[in-house]
This record gives C-alpha cells, sequence and structure tokens, in this order.
C-alpha cells in the first residue's frame, strides 16, 4: 500500500511571518510601554507614592532636600513582571498607563472597526500622556483611513477636584491631588509628534469634560474609550458620547474595578436600558459593543 502525505505547504516554504503592520503595531505598542528597554532609576516621590505612610512621608522629606543640592534622589524600581503586566505601577517614561491587555483590547477594537467598517471617529477621555490615542492614530496611519478623526480628550491639568453634591460616589475621591496624573497638552502633542503621527487628524479637546464633550464635532463614533477614573468623569462621557456611538461600536472602560467609575457605568447602562453584555478584559477594564450580543 502507497500512503500519500498531503502537505499544506510547499516543502520549503517559509514559515508565516508577522505582516509588517503586525510588527509596527507591536514595536509601536513596546515603545509606548517603555518595554525597549530596562526601567531607569525612578525618583523617590514618584515610586514610593503608593507606599505606606513612612515611606510617604520620607520621601516627601527627601526629595525637597535633594533637590535644593540640585540633584534627584532615584531609586532603581525593580517592578515584578506581575506589576508590569497589570498596568498598575506608575512608571517614569511610559506614554501610557494602561496595561498591555488593555492595549491588545484597544487594537483589537480598532482593528474590528476598520474591518466591519463601522462609521465613526474614535475618542478618549482621560488620555494622561496619549498613548492610547497614540496607538489608534497608529492603526489609522498603517491603514491609510484619512477620513476619521481621533478625539484626545483631557483637562490637561489633572482630575478635577470631587463634586459631593451632584456625585456624591466621588465624596472624599483624592486623584486630583495627584501631579503625576496632570500632563500638559504641549506635552502630548510633543509624544504624537515623536511618533510622527500628529496631524489634522488628530483633534485636542482640552478642558472638562462637561464643558468640552457636549460641544464635540463628530456626528458619529465608532470606538469610545473612558480612563476619567472618576464617576464624574465617566458618566459625563457617557451621557455625551454614547447617544453617538453606532451600532456595532465599541464602549470601552479603563476604569471598571474602580468603585465610583464601576457605579457610574452600572447607573447609565440601568438608566438607558442597555443590556449588551459587559465583557471583561484583564480584571480591570471591561468593554462592550452596542446592539451586538458577543
Ligand atoms: C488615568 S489617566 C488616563 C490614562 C491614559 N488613558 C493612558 O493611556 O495612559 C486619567 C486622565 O483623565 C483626565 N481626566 C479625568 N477626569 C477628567 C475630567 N472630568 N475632565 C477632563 N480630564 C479628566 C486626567 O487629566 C488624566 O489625564
Amino acid at each position: 500500500m502507497v500512503w500519500f502525505v498531503v502537505r499544506q505547504y510547499p516543502m520549503n516554504a517559509p514559515r508565516a511571518t508577522p505582516s509588517a503592520k503586525a510588527r509596527y503595531i507591536e514595536l509601536l505598542k513596546s515603545a509606548l510601554a517603555c518595554r525597549l528597554y530596562p526601567e531607569p532609576p525612578v525618583p523617590i516621590e514618584l515610586l514610593w507614592c503608593k507606599r505606606g505612610w513612612f515611606k510617604r512621608s520620607l520621601a516627601r522629606v527627601l526629595a525637597p532636600a535633594f533637590g535644593m543640592m540640585g540633584a534627584k534622589l532615584c531609586i532603581e524600581p525593580n517592578y515584578t513582571q506581575e506589576q508590569l503586566d497589570s498596568g498598575t505601577v506608575w512608571r517614569l517614561l511610559a506614554v501610557s498607563l494602561i496595561s498591555p491587555r488593555r492595549m491588545d483590547n484597544l487594537c483589537f477594537c480598532v482593528e474590528t472597526v476598520l474591518a466591519e467598517r463601522i462609521p465613526g471617529d474614535l475618542i478618549e477621555t482621560g488620555v494622561w500622556r496619549g498613548g492610547a490615542c497614540i496607538v489608534m492614530k497608529g492603526l489609522l496611519a498603517i491603514n491609510a483611513i484619512t477620513d476619521r478623526k481621533v478625539f484626545v480628550a483631557d483637562s490637561f491639568q489633572g482630575l478635577p477636584p470631587p463634586d459631593a453634591q451632584k456625585y456624591p460616589a466621588d465624596a472624599g475621591d483624592t486623584h486630583h491631588k495627584v501631579p503625576y496624573l496632570a500632563v500638559s497638552r504641549a506635552r502630548v502633542e510633543d509624544n504624537f509628534r515623536r511618533f510622527g503621527l500628529l496631524d489634522e487628524q488628530v483633534v485636542f479637546l482640552e478642558g472638562w469634560f462637561k464643558d468640552t464633550l457636549p460641544k464635540l464635532r463628530s456626528r458619529q463614533l465608532a470606538l469610545m474609550r473612558l480612563d476619567g477614573d472618576m464617576y464624574e468623569s465617566t458618566m459625563d462621557a457617557l451621557t455625551h458620547l454614547y447617544p453617538k456611538l453606532s451600532a456595532g461600536g465599541f464602549c470601552i472602560i479603563d476604569d471598571y474595578d474602580i468603585r465610583n467609575c464601576r457605579m457610574a457605568v452600572d447607573d447609565f447602562r440601568k438608566s438607558r436600558e442597555v443590556t449588551d453584555p459587559l465583557v471583561d478584559i484583564d480584571g480591570h477594564g471591561c468593554y462592550w459593543r452596542k446592539g451586538v450580543a458577543l
């Protein structure tokens, strides 16, 4: 008896390699997450700002003392892989705070929007140094998409003080006191420029969401990524943007693990009778697709 072996590829065919586009996006994500080189030593006040009372107080004394001598006291961070993967540590040079899985999810959502031709622009509310918006613009650029905009919405001065009367869930929120979360518009523009991605398709919405989002000059959105941490910031974004989200569009919530943010999402979905299933991304963020049972 003779056996024939049917091969899928000719014997010497090269193994499938990632396309140039896929390689570019991987490289872009690595650069934005600062994964190409080892983490440099981190100023003590940043490294210890989430530690216990003693270390925080010590850093508050030591940092200005070194500053007076024109020096900076820095420590090797030695982050564990788990810390880096979860996106919970505050990095010195990274251009985005979001975890690798949340970044992959963003790429998946944008690629789906393009593949399925879901109409509309892309927006992130709460951009920090701009990394997630830069990836969205990178995906448009490599796919030669010129008829969609990336809206970059932020105060560029950090989070608002809580308005506990209007939004009791935000009472006592201290995010507004964190200088690390306040990144200027000039710095975000510069980050786009460094990656060669700043042009007229990138539109900056500078100011508090409650003032800027009602005036958004976009008729339709294909993707909205919400990363404002607080109840007010999340609710303002959902209220003003969700009606513009196309059917099949993505609503991504970066901070579903933060109590105030989760309450805003749950309240909004309940009041608008949104029943599209929530999909967990990495135990922190989640998303749903408008009108699509996943
Ligand atoms: C956690 S950071 C965003 C991280 C970012 N998405 C990334 O990829 O790294 C939160 C951002 O939301 C902005 N923000 C929060 N609430 C806001 C509001 N109500 N109006 C304007 N900006 C707000 C802050 O200025 C800050 O830049």
